[in-house]
């Protein structure tokens, strides 16, 4: 019998990417999305790929009766990985009380029905933003959390509280926590991939519709940064890495091999890469020749950061495997396939 896995926000581009995985490791999976920002044409695709649909329930989680109804109709769901939430850092800053209420009410909602169902744990879609700028590069898991530089980041920080005091009132779940760090690329297929509605925020999808003609040029937010060429630094990693690092902490959890009911991992590659070595690493891995040009610092933006992913490495024995150059080159296909597809 396979064991059965909830997915919130499963139609979105690391929730997608992660069922396909889960699938690919032999679970059952259910997608809860309120499709807000992500259409349902990707569980055709999710099964394009696998050859397995998925079930699927549309359902924004703040519906706690309908969230109620979905783990009564498929009654064995062992475990959760909680991707829907509000994620664009500028947006929170506009609308902190849609942020609040979506990304808390939501897990809130989902901590509450779990031990009825005998849900037995949670993965929670954490992100290196709870640690603001780093004193300390490589940042750790136990580097201090910040105060939040948005209401987006500040929303991770406190739905890590929220499941750490729900945990320590006894209830009878587990969690694994995994602070992201940048998510980019597509799945190899192009199949699937990164999907942001109207003008990109993200770099990887605006650089990519710049390359096609969809966008005139790149604007590089400041080169003028306490770093070797000036430009930000981040750590960017494959989305499919990413993805696989969800089904491990699934397995962990299932397996009963956690050390503490409460774990936390930084899921990162352990590399910094500045926007102008992406830049060319992308014009170099595809050939394609980038206009871009450097403005003014973006507002919000933290100077660098990349993880030391020694604990995902060791501990949850996860390890980031692709190239960066593969990694660019998958989301540039996928930004072909759109054109072809006449999506974009
Ligand atoms: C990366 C770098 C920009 C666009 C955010 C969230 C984080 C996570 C990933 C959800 C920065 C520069 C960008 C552009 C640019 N989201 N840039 N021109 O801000 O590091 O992280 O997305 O989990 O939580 O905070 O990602 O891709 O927006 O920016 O120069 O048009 O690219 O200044 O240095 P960020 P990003």
């Amino acid at each position: 019998m396979k064991e059965r896995i909830l997915v919130t926000g499963g139609t979105g581009f690391i929730g997608s990417h992660t069922v396909v995985e889960l699938q690919n490791s032999g679970y059952d999976v259910v997608i809860i999305d309120n499709l807000s920002n992500s259409s349902a044409d990707v569980v055709d695709g999710i099964e394009k790929i696998t050859g397995i649909r998925p079930d699927f329930e549309q359902l924004d989680c703040l519906d706690y009766e309908g969230l109620d109804k979905v783990f009564a109709k498929y009654g064995n769901i062992k475990s959760i990985i909680h991707f829907a939430a509000s994620k664009a850092v500028g947006e929170s800053v506009q609308k902190p009380l849609l942020y609040y209420r979506n990304n808390l009410v939501s897990l809130i909602n989902l901590l509450e029905l779990m031990p009825k169902y005998g849900v037995k744990g949670i993965v929670f879609s954490s992100s290196c933003t709870v640690y603001g700028q780093p004193d300390v590069l490589p940042v750790t898991e136990d580097a201090p959390i910040k105060v939040a530089e948005s209401p987006y980041g500040n929303t991770k920080q406190i739905n890590e509280e929220i499941i750490r005091d729900t945990i320590k009132s006894g209830s009878p779940i587990q969690a694994i926590l995994l602070r992201y760090f940048n998510p980019i690329g597509a799945h190899p297929t192009a199949i699937i991939g990164e999907m942001p509605n109207g003008v990109p925020q993200n770099l990887i999808p605006f650089l990519t519709q710049t390359a096609i003609g969809i966008r005139e040029k790149l604007s590089v937010f400041g080169d003028d940064y306490n770093t070797p060429d000036g430009s930000c630094i981040r750590d960017y990693i494959n989305v499919v890495d990413l993805a696989k690092a969800h089904v491990v902490a699934i397995d962990r959890i299932l397996q009963d091999k956690q050390d503490e009911q409460v774990e936390v991992f930084n899921i990162g590659t352990g590399r910094g890469l500045s926007v102008l070595e992406l830049i060319h690493a992308f014009e170099e891995s595809t050939g394609v020749k980038l206009n871009y040009q450097i403005v003014g610092r973006r507002a919000g933006d933290i100077e660098q950061v990349w993880a030391n992913p020694d604990k995902a490495n060791n501990v949850l024995g996860w390890k980031a495997e692709s190239t960066i150059e593969d990694t660019l080159r998958s989301a540039w296909k996928w930004q072909q396939k759109l054109r072809e597809d006449g999506v974009q």
